[in-house]
């Protein structure tokens, strides 16, 4: 097959774009390699997939949200599924710089919705756990109502659903959402929790622990995550009434993408600081303002749809993240 893959500079992109090109796919990865976090690191990931891959990944430096730029540079190539995982991530960075989010998640999502009608083929595309919000009732599951968000960056992953469930309906594009759960792993993201403690933990900087260390999150390791994302975009949702999913008679269907274990923020430092030989400096701070206190993912819909089975704990995915931390920086 194939595949065109958004943010392919990204965590989940570059991972996902590699192992569909070492199985045997074409890979055609787009990216705008954007400054939110080290424009080094997309490029080091988009090196090293050059590198393994050969000519099995092409890489073109696209904008999505510029509809006349991203039509005329995808004009003469063909492909038969689009897998998005292009987006502005993060929850507390959308409260510094929303339009961003509009711009990549809400402008851009509607751009590739039209690369799938116009091609008519199958897309699977980046919600996440965030649609979920405050909700309390643990693990969530994909019926639950989501129309609570509690940061700018929630909401436009529930817009993202909404909008493909109108394609779905309007065009019969098959579609399938997936709500990742904080993903982590090799080549993971500089603004996540766990790539923060490890560089402040190897620094001798303080860490900070919000909420007072009581948080709790289902954490997904990089290659549990790249198969469930495989196994969608290999299966995509068939338009034969359903219901689908999280409930859509469109060829439409939304599924959680965690471990299915909701692991104490306290223990997860302890198997870093482990794994880094090292104690952290602890420094310890409330709730931030749109942060989610708990989450869990029920991946039930997926595990019965796909066979989709998480394999990677904590005790086993942290030291290998720390082991490629060390790797790349020499540390
Ligand atoms: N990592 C997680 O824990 C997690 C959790 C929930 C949801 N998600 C979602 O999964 C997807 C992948 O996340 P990630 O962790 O790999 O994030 P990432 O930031 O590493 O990757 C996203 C990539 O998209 C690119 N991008 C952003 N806007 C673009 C645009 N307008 N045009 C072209 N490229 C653009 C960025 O340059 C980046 O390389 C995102 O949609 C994110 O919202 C991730």
């Amino acid at each position: 097959m194939k595949i065109l893959v958004t943010g392919a500079a990204g965590f989940i992109g570059s991972q996902v774009a590699g192992q569909l090109a070492r199985r045997g796919d074409h890979v055609i990865g787009i990216d705008n390699l954007n400054d939110y976090y080290s424009v080094q690191l997309k490029r080091d990931r988009i090196a090293h997939l050059k590198r393994h891959n050969g000519n099995a990944f092409e890489f073109l430096e696209i904008d999505f949200a510029d509809n006349a730029a991203l039509v005329a540079a995808l004009a003469e190539h063909d492909f038969d599924a689009i897998c998005h995982l292009g987006a502005q991530a993060g929850v507390r960075y959308s409260i510094e710089n929303p339009h961003s989010y509009v711009q990549s998640n809400l402008v851009g999502h509607l751009n590739m919705l039209e690369v799938a009608r116009d091609r008519k083929i199958p897309m699977t595309y980046a919600s996440s756990s965030s649609v979920y919000g405050g909700n309390t009732q643990l693990p969530f599951r994909v019926e639950d109502r989501v129309d609570r968000p509690l940061a700018l960056y929630a909401a436009t992953k529930k817009a993202d659903e909404l909008m493909s469930e109108a394609y779905a309906n309007l065009y019969r594009i098959p579609l399938t959402g997936l709500r990742f759960f904080t993903v982590y792993g090799p080549w993971g993201r500089p603004d996540m929790a766990m790539w923060l403690f490890t560089k402040a933990i190897f620094a001798g900087k303080p860490i900070k622990v919000f909420n007072n260390g009581d948080m709790r999150r289902d954490f997904t390791y990089i290659d549990d995550i790249v198969a469930g994302i495989v196994a969608c975009l290999d299966h995509p949702p068939l338009d034969d009434g359903g219901p689908h999913a999280g409930g859509s008679i469109n060829p439409h269907r939304i599924y959680n993408i965690g471990n299915n274990r909701s692991e104490q923020l306290m223990d997860l430092i302890g198997l870093i600081e482990t794994a880094c030989g090292k104690e952290a400096i602890k420094e310890m701070h409330p709730l931030q303002p749109g942060d989610v206190k708990d989450t869990f993912a029920d991946i039930s819909a997926i595990s019965t749809d796909l066979g989709f089975e998480p394999k990677t704990t904590i005790a086993q995915g942290v030291p290998r993240f720390v082991s490629w931390y060390r790797d790349y920086h020499g540390v």
